[in-house]
């Protein structure tokens, strides 16, 4: 997989070559390249924004410099470009697995009050365009956005985590998917006088995942109840008596 970023801050993605994406990197799974915006500027300023038309706070980032880095990446209909933009769809593990099956992402990260819109409609033209939102609150900048966008897409690339087992059991994503996960114990048994539950003690596989199972409705029930929350569409109505 090849990321490509897009930026005025080009140190804020620095993290890419520590961790996860720095081991996808060095195993050859990877391929990373951060871009300054200003790179594409030809003015002696090297301006990236302007005051938005029609009036109103802040600035826009100019489309040209977007333009022409498209242009240069070459990108085209089998690349996803992500613009990470607190107005965007919600960003989910349903999403990170799509976008983990993608060739190439080309992530731009928006400043000030955005990236001028015609920068969007000329990228859908030329590619597959998303606009993603980390979560109902307003970041400085896409930049930390991409990063979270890119380590939740990473480590679902295949031959990447050490242990596919444990992806299949976390939140959000595989069996009983929808539901938070259970809490963890590890060694010692008793710690500040505070014990391991003792069904986990037990070494009865039965009761074990069934007290898991318990502990993540409990969880999911009380820190996010919305996930509980079936749409009329997924019921059986089959099995609903007649009234
Ligand atoms: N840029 C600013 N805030 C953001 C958010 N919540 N998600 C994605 N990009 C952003």
């Amino acid at each position: 997989m090849r990321l490509d970023y897009l930026t005025i801050f080009p140190d804020y993605l620095t993290p890419l070559s520590l961790s996860l994406p720095g081991k996808a990197i060095d195993s050859g799974l990877l391929e990373v390249h951060v871009h300054d915006v200003r790179g594409w500027t030809h003015d002696r300023h090297r301006t990236v924004d302007d005051t938005p038309y029609g009036g109103g706070a802040g600035m826009v980032m100019k489309p040209e410099p977007f333009g022409e880095a498209f242009d240069e990446l070459g990108v085209d209909r089998g690349t996803a470009i992500v613009f990470t933009t607190p107005s965007g769809e919600p960003f989910t593990q349903a999403l990170a697995t799509e976008l983990a099956s993608r060739e190439r992402i080309v992530f731009a990260c928006g400043r000030y009050e955005g990236i001028d819109q015609r920068v969007l409609d000329h990228a859908r033209t030329v590619a597959d365009v998303r606009e993603i939102s980390i979560g109902d609150y307003v970041l400085n900048g896409g930049e930390v956005a991409a990063l979270a966008i890119t380590e939740a897409v990473v480590r679902l690339l295949p031959g990447f985590m050490g242990n596919a087992a444990s992806l299949a059991e976390e939140s959000h994503s595989g069996e009983g998917s929808g539901l938070l996960e259970y809490p963890v114990y590890t060694k010692p048994a008793t710690w500040r006088g505070h014990d391991v539950p003792p069904v986990l003690l037990s070494g009865d596989h039965a009761r074990i995942a069934a007290w898991r199972h318990e502990q993540r409705l409990q969880r999911t029930a009380e820190r996010r109840p919305d996930l509980l929350h079936v749409s009329s569409a997924a019921i059986d109505w089959d099995v609903v008596p007649a009234t």
